[in-house]
């Protein structure tokens, strides 16, 4: 994965909880920075890394993602106390979505993603445990007249309790009776061994192993920074072994309401 380093702070992005930033970099390029000095902690990046790189190793239209270094000195110049703060609590290492500039929010009054996008990302959503694509926050964002999705923090709410149980991978996630795109997502049965199919247990290692140790040690209550990972594949690895309870989930969800 590349790390970039951040040069400028342009603006915050108020919306969502966690007081993002756009940025520029030593690329030229523009960012969304997420901070791991954010109010949500690091455990909101962690996240973010790894479902966003399941995301993309899914071929979904996810921007790409890189690791962003951080100096202190960067928030001298900053009038806003809450972001001089967050700066100075986030130097190191931090993460960095590519920014869509010009995008504007899915709109789920205008938007309709074709049944088989609609049904990976509903798919992947219960896979990951993402409590964040709703009709009232969407977290995708259109752009070049294409969908995009963003905004994983929220994903894996496994790793908020300490005591891991292999068991948590066969979680249902009723959850997903909310997600936004579920209305139009009518072949899951269809892309569900497809999509399994994208992420072997070697994928999903890879992935986890680039977690860096600094934001998995701040959680010394879950044990040290390889066996989290350890837990992460584990999960990740498990959930996908059939029968996938998760797209059984999805499907009754969906036949509610039709
Ligand atoms: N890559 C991006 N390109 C353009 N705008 C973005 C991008 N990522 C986020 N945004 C904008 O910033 C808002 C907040 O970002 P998000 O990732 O959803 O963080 P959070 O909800 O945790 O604050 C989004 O709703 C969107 O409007
Ligand atoms: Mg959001």
């Amino acid at each position: 994965m590349r790390t970039i380093a951040v040069t400028r702070y342009i603006t915050p992005l108020r919306e969502g909880g966690s007081l993002p930033a756009i940025i520029e970099a030593d690329d030229d390029g523009m960012y969304v920075l997420k901070f791991h000095g954010a109010g949500q902690g690091a455990r909101a990046l962690i996240a973010e890394l790894i479902v966003g790189k399941l995301a993309l190793a899914c071929s979904l239209p996810m921007p790409e993602i890189v690791f962003a270094s951080l100096n202190s000195e960067l928030g001298r110049s900053e009038p806003d106390a809450e972001i001089q703060d967050l700066i100075r609590a986030s130097t190191g290492q931090n993460l960095a979505i590519d920014y869509l500039p010009g995008s504007i929010t899915f709109d789920p009054g205008v938007d309709v993603p074709d049944a088989d996008l609609a049904s990976s990302i509903v798919w992947f959503d219960a896979y990951t445990t993402n409590i964040d694509r709703t009709i009232r926050n969407t977290n995708m964002l259109m752009w070049q007249r294409r969908l995009w999705i963003i905004d994983h923090g929220a994903a894996l709410y496994f790793h908020h309790s300490d005591n891991y149980s292999p068991e948590r991978s066969q979680d249902r996630f009723p959850m997903i009776r909310d997600h936004v795109l579920l209305p139009h997502a009518s072949s899951l049965r269809e892309i569900d061994a497809k999509m399994a199919s994208k992420l072997s247990p070697t994928v999903i290692r890879k992935i986890v192993e680039a977690v860096p140790d600094n934001w998995l040690e701040r959680y010394a209550d879950s044990g040290d920074a390889h066996s989290q990972r350890e837990r992460y594949i584990d999960y990740l690895v498990k959930r996908l072994e059939g029968p996938r309870a998760f797209v059984e989930e999805a499907i009754s969800a969906r036949a509610t309401y039709l």
